[in-house]
């Protein structure tokens, strides 16, 4: 995983876009459109696959939003994407999507970014491409929603931070974390913040999911066949904890108002048999500040089992939160969301689609992320989006290693995620 040619590469993409001894961006000032904007938001996606076109579907259907331009590494992509969009905007009476304003292949990411028919960009690119293709973005001076997690390794975490702090106030910067915006959720958080369970004392967060079944793209080369297959591959999607398992972590550091302090675990690679080097399965256990401990638990193989969840208890009560149903709280000030059995499937989670307690999550996302866009009162989700991705690659570290790691050592990682794939040959 610790490869020079990563290395290489991502200092030089930082050296050019920075021309300052600090490594700031030259941000593209004026190019993002703020407090003026009251028409139409124009739309464009990198990344034409399952979630980009789940959530550019939803811009479109719950704001006021046209996809005008898409990016992607491959063709038939592409295709598929422009063919999804020209046929639902069609009935919004919009024009079919200017063919000047699709882009192929390993450059595309630049050329969307510097499309001036675009106002803000959907980042649904493989999770090791985040970095690069946020920092164009934002250094073209685009709104960008970004799909989590924010990074792979801990230099691009780093990389994102710095990002954030050249997009502050600039731009709008969202981390697809839509459970923050899930109704049920912000509620129950709301009363836990509240001091519904009184002092925390523990936790337990889990994330049981089937395998993510993909095509074989039998006729691809084994380099095509991972970037298909990236969310199989550790170095492009930086295993199932980082890339799946993060949105858990992510609820456990909202209710806890931090990151874990350490954390120890294990797993490994015991039942699937794709072609890649994901695990598919972790047993870890973080410790929060004023040690509070939450364990984990994940699986991502081939089984029908489905739950996505987290219970917390504290002095006075428990929390019990789930992807697809019941979201409560037991003890003095008992109260629940009032939602019915559950209804889980593997589906669920490919493409970000729940039924249930998230059932509002990408609408509200969606809509309150145009708002700040329209209203100038602009979000940046990076510090968050960064934090709960380090925390998840805390936890992967631990269990790789076998050992504690703190938060300390993890910041001091210097190992990057190299795929090992030049993608210039897919030009
Ligand atoms: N928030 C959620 O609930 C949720 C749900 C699903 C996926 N996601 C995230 O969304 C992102 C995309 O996931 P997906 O399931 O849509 O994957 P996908 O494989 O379906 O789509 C990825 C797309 O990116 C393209 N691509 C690959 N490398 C590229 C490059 N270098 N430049 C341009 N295009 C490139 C692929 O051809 C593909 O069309 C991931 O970060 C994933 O973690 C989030």
């Amino acid at each position: 995983m610790n490869g020079s040619r990563e290395k290489i590469s991502r200092r030089e993409f930082i050296g050019g876009a920075a021309a300052t001894a600090t490594g700031a961006m030259i941000l593209n000032a004026g190019a993002a459109r703020g407090p003026a904007v009251n028409s139409t938001l124009r739309l464009g996606i990198l990344g034409c696959g399952g979630r980009g076109i789940a959530v550019g579907t939803g811009f479109v259907d719950n704001t006021n939003t046209r996809v005008v331009a898409l990016a992607d590494l491959f063709a038939d992509q592409l295709e598929a994407g422009r063919k999804h969009f020209d046929e639902r905007q069609q009935a919004k009476g919009y024009a079919a999507i200017d063919t000047s304003q699709l882009f192929r292949g390993p450059e595309a990411y630049k050329q969307i970014a510097a499309s001036n028919e675009v106002d803000f960009i959907l980042i649904t690119t493989p999770p090791y491409f985040h970095p690069q293709h946020l920092e164009t973005a934002v250094k073209a001076g685009k709104h960008v929603y970004c799909e989590k997690p924010v990074a792979v390794d801990v230099p691009g975490a780093k990389q994102v931070a710095r990002i954030g702090e050249e997009a502050e106030g600039k731009l709008s910067l969202e981390v697809g974390f839509q459970i923050r915006k899930a109704p049920p959720y912000v509620e129950l958080v709301k009363r836990i913040h509240g001091g519904a369970l009184g002092k925390i004392g523990c936790g337990l967060g889990y994330y049981f999911c089937g395998h993510i079944d993909r095509p074989e793209w039998p006729n691809a080369s084994p380099d095509e066949k991972r970037l298909r297959n990236w969310v199989w591959d550790r170095a492009l999607s930086g295993d199932i904890v980082v890339e799946q398992n993060i949105h858990i972590i992510d609820v456990a550091n909202w209710i806890l108002q931090g990151h874990p302090d350490y954390a120890v675990g294990s797993g490994g690679r015991k039942l699937r048999a794709d072609l890649g080097d994901c695990w598919d399965n972790f047993n870890l256990v973080f410790t929060y500040p004023d040690h509070v401990q939450v364990g984990f638990g994940s699986t991502q193989f081939d089984t029908p089992a489905f739950d996505a969840g987290t219970l917390f208890f504290g002095a006075k009560g428990s929390s019990e939160a789930h992807y697809d149903h019941r979201v409560s709280i037991a003890g003095a000030e008992s109260w629940d969301a009032g939602l019915g059995p559950a209804q889980g499937s593997v589906q669920f989670s490919v493409a970000g689609k729940f039924k249930g307690s998230l059932d509002q999550a990408d609408v509200e996302k969606q809509k309150s992320f145009v708002e700040s866009i329209t209203s100038g009162q602009f979000h940046n989700q990076a510090a968050q989006g960064v934090e709960s991705a380090l925390s998840a690659m805390l936890g992967r570290m631990a269990a790789y290693s076998g050992r504690l790691v703190t938060w300390d050592e993890l910041m001091k990682s210097e190992e990057v995620y190299d795929p090992h794939i030049d993608i210039s040959k897919f030009a």
